[in-house]
């Protein structure tokens, strides 16, 4: 922190802590000498790998942006640019709002404030919103459906098995097991389009634990598949209901078991993020849980349906593993997000880090 101005109170650390725009500080001679977490974590490193580098070791784009700070520098003239498509330590591609600002003083030499917002994070957050709610309602619609469905099929089943004592001939007991099998396997997929009964029981639990439980089950006697993890150790515990989401997870680790080939790999990694919006709120400490395959990766025609209930595609598929899995994430007020190509294909379950009170 030795390049940091004295004068540098608890409360300005604390904004910068915590505000959303990536704030850096260059010396004159373009060499960082300050990045607040926000800028750590669009940047993907800590301010203490990052002090010393180069702007363009930061920052690059096709359009000459470290000329033009460096004018900057000369004229003193502040400017700022929109939507520009810039690339984050030579690899990271990203669309960000920044402007720049020359620090005149008389204690030391110039320096500059680069300042920078991401487009694509504002996106995300707005798309965020539109899924959650496009959602709630079908899922809304489909459990009001299963409701409706459930009360007439026990009616009926009870019909026909009554209706099956009566008779004496089996060939006519035939078609009453077929009524009685049918309903059987409409009453399981009512329960299942209901999803999980009863109050979530809350608890304080450890996201790996959880995990562990999920791995244990998702790969036992899958020898051909190859396993990793990569923990964050860190994680601090999470309020949440333990079965529900180990059914979440296991949703969505039992689908990439299904589409990695032989000596396939999948891979389950841990983070947290800080200050990250999911919806309308932005929470301090957020897990980001990843479970990646090597798969054939999600079919295009279903890419932008695949949390919506009935979707599969997969010919023995129901397409509900991660409609269910969407809805008791987001019960834990998280959200579950895909990004696919094929043989990458990642399922990131995103999970506010709350105390009892649900506040983050
Ligand atoms: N890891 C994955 N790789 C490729 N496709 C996937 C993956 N996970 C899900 N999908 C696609 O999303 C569809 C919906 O998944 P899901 O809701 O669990 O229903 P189901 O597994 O019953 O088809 C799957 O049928 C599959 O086409
Ligand atoms: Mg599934």
């Amino acid at each position: 922190m030795a390049a940091v101005p004295n004068t540098f109170t608890e409360m300005h650390q604390r904004i910068l802590d915590n505000i959303n725009t990536a704030v850096m500080l260059f010396k004159a001679d373009l060499t960082l000498i300050y990045a607040n977490p926000a800028a750590e974590m669009l940047l993907g490193a800590s301010m203490h790998r990052l002090v010393g580098l180069n702007f363009d070791d930061l920052i690059s784009a096709k359009e000459p942006i470290k000329e033009q700070v460096a004018n900057a520098v000369e004229t003193t003239h502040p400017f700022s640019r929109h939507e520009q498509a810039i690339s984050l330590m030579r690899e990271k591609e990203v669309t960000v709002d920044f402007t720049v600002n020359i620090l005149l003083s008389a204690f030391t030499e110039k320096e500059i404030l680069f300042e920078m917002f991401p487009i694509d994070r504002l996106r995300r957050i707005l798309r965020d919103d539109a899924i959650l709610s496009q959602q709630d309602t079908t899922q809304d619609l489909l459990r009001g459906l299963a409701h409706e469905i459930k009360n007439p099929l026990s009616g009926l089943r009870g019909a026909a098995q009554l209706l099956e004592r009566e008779l004496h001939s089996e060939d006519q007991k035939e078609y009453t097991r077929v009524i009685i099998g049918e309903a059987d396997r409409l009453q399981k997929l009512v329960n299942r389009l209901l999803g999980p009964s009863g109050m979530p029981n809350f608890v304080e639990l450890n996201i790996h634990e959880v995990l562990e439980y999920v791995v244990n089950i998702a790969f036992k006697n899958k020898d051909g598949i190859n396993f990793s993890r990569d923990y964050d150790p860190s994680i601090p515990n999470i309020i949440g209901d333990h079965d529900l989401l180990i059914q979440a997870i296991l949703n969505i680790v039992n689908n990439a078991v299904e589409v990695v080939e032989e000596n396939g790999n999948i891979n389950i990694k841990t983070r947290v993020l800080r200050n990250f919006t999911i919806g309308e709120n932005t929470y301090r400490l957020v897990i980001k849980l990843d479970v990646m395959d090597d798969g054939h990766g999600v079919s295009e025609d279903i890419k932008d349906k695949i949390f919506f209930p009935m979707i599969t595609g997969r010919a023995e598929g129901t397409g509900l593993g991660l409609s269910i899995a969407q809805r008791l994430v987001h019960q834990h007020s998280g959200l579950i997000e895909c990004e696919s190509e094929p043989g990458k294909t990642i399922f990131s379950v995103f999970l506010p880090i709350t105390n009892e009170n649900g506040e983050g």
